[in-house]
Formats: C-alpha cells, structure tokens, sequence
C-alpha cells in the first residue's frame, strides 16, 4: 500500500506580503487553493490516505479548506511542524503515518499537468527502494539538479541549487519512498541553509544503490516565486482538474 504525503510547511518569505497572514499553499492557483492540485495528483494514483505537513501558524485554515476528507472520498490526517527545517525534516514527521508501508510524497506548491500514476505502479513493481521524476528545465540552478549516466537512465549524483548544473534536470518534487526512508533521515546533517535537504535524503539512496528515476512528459513547475506562481497561474489554464475536486468549485 501506498500513502500519500503533501508538504507543506514554511514561511514563503519569498512571496510577502501574499503570504504574511497565510499558507503559499492556500494562495490561488486557477480557480481553486495551490494545495488541490497536489492532493489531486495524489488521488488520481488510487491514494486514498493522506497526511498534510504543515506549519503551526497555518493549521487551522488548511484544516478548515480541506477538513476530513470525506468530501473528496479520502481521508486527510494532519502533522504540525513546530519550525521549518526542511523537507527532509518535515518528512520525518510522517514515520508512524507511513509504518512499514512506502509512501508517495509531494510538495505542496508543485504542479503537474498530467498524472504520474504510471510511475508509482512501476515504483511499486520494482525493486527500487526510492524514485524521483526529472524534468527538463531551462533554469535548473534553482532546483535540485541530476547528473545522469551517459545513456540517461541512472542518476549519479543530486546537487540542491548548483552554480555550475551538471545537467538541465530538475529533481521535480513529488518523490517514491519505501519505509526505510525515515532511518535515513535520521542520519542527516543540516545543510548550509541550516535545514534537512530532500537531495540528501536522495544521494543516500543513490550510494545504496537503490533509487530510479524517470523523466516527466508532462509540463511541471513549483509556485514559490511570484514568477512561478504566475507561469502556474496561466499554465493551469489548459490543464484538466480531476472531477473529484471540480466538484467542490462554486458556480460562476
Ligand atoms: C525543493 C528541493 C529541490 C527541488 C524543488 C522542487 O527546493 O530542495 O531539490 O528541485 O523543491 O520544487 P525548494 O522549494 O526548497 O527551493
């Protein structure tokens, strides 16, 4: 069984004053709060058991908009995360929720034009103990970035925000654990932006020898600057929501 986990703590420094009195993930995307679309993806996978990470500033109001899940058909359980450091670390919070289960873990500003259902079924299959999706990006510095084998297909080494990318693809965030992930978080240092980086939660699956990876056909970007909420703004245009969350979107 897979569970489903959306990030989605932090303080958007970076989008103030939209984010002053709240979450980046309840700001607008299209017609509905940023943090459907991940939910969304999540459910369109056959993921029915999902923990929201978020911080304690903002509980409430992520709990008001999404409340049991019932709505949706799937049940919703939440995670405070008392300071923000880092994904990794806000991970670590789900250990008891994912059990000996694997999970399937996404950030909550990112959005996918298309379903990546496809890739959790080979996740499942496979003997791989993690996966990430790649993207193909034109400003990979500002994203965890891949250096891959001369034919493509193994990811080498993950370096988070390079001066100098090694490649142009970026580590998407929607990312395939199994449960030995949380051991691993354990091990972890804080990174020179003082938090538990993701990437190294990765390159500690690449020395086992156990991460997959895949690149994504569809469009993808995060929503964490004002130009990238406004590219997701105009990119969601085009995109089909699932009829489950089209169903909660008021009538014009
Ligand atoms: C995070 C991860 C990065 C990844 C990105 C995807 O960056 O650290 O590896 O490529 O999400 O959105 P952050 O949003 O913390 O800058």
């Amino acid at each position: 069984m897979v569970k489903g986990i959306v990030l989605a703590g932090g303080h958007a420094t970076r989008l103030y004053p939209l984010t002053k009195v709240t979450n980046k993930h309840l700001l607008p995307v299209g017609k509905i709060p940023m943090i459907y679309y991940p939910i969304a993806r999540l459910i369109e996978c056959g993921i029915d058991d999902i923990l929201i990470v978020t911080s304690r500033d903002h509980m409430g109001d992520i709990v008001n908009l999404l409340g049991s899940g019932a709505e949706l058909g799937i049940s919703f359980t939440y995670k405070v995360q008392d300071v923000a450091g880092g994904i990794a670390q806000a991970l670590g919070l789900a250990e008891t929720f994912v059990g000996n289960d694997s999970c399937a873990v996404i950030l909550g500003d990112n959005i996918f034009t298309s379903s990546f259902a496809d890739d959790i079924k080979d996740f499942v299959l496979s003997d791989s103990g993690a996966r990430i999706i790649l993207k193909s990006v034109p400003d990979p510095g500002r994203y965890g970035v891949a250096e891959v084998s001369d034919d493509g297909k193994t990811v080498l080494n993950i370096e988070e925000k390079p001066s100098s990318p090694k490649s142009n693809l970026a580590v998407t965030g929607v990312y395939f654990y199994d449960s030995s992930v949380f051991k691993m978080i354990k091990t972890l240092k804080p990174s020179g932006r003082g938090e538990l980086e993701i990437t190294d939660v990765n390159n500690g699956y690449i020395k086992k020898g156990c991460l997959s990876s895949c690149q994504y056909s569809g469009e993808w970007t995060d929503a964490g600057t004002f130009s990238s909420l406004l590219y997701a703004n105009n990119l969601v245009k085009n995109i089909e929501i699932p009829k489950v969350i089209t169903n909660i979107v008021g009538k014009e």
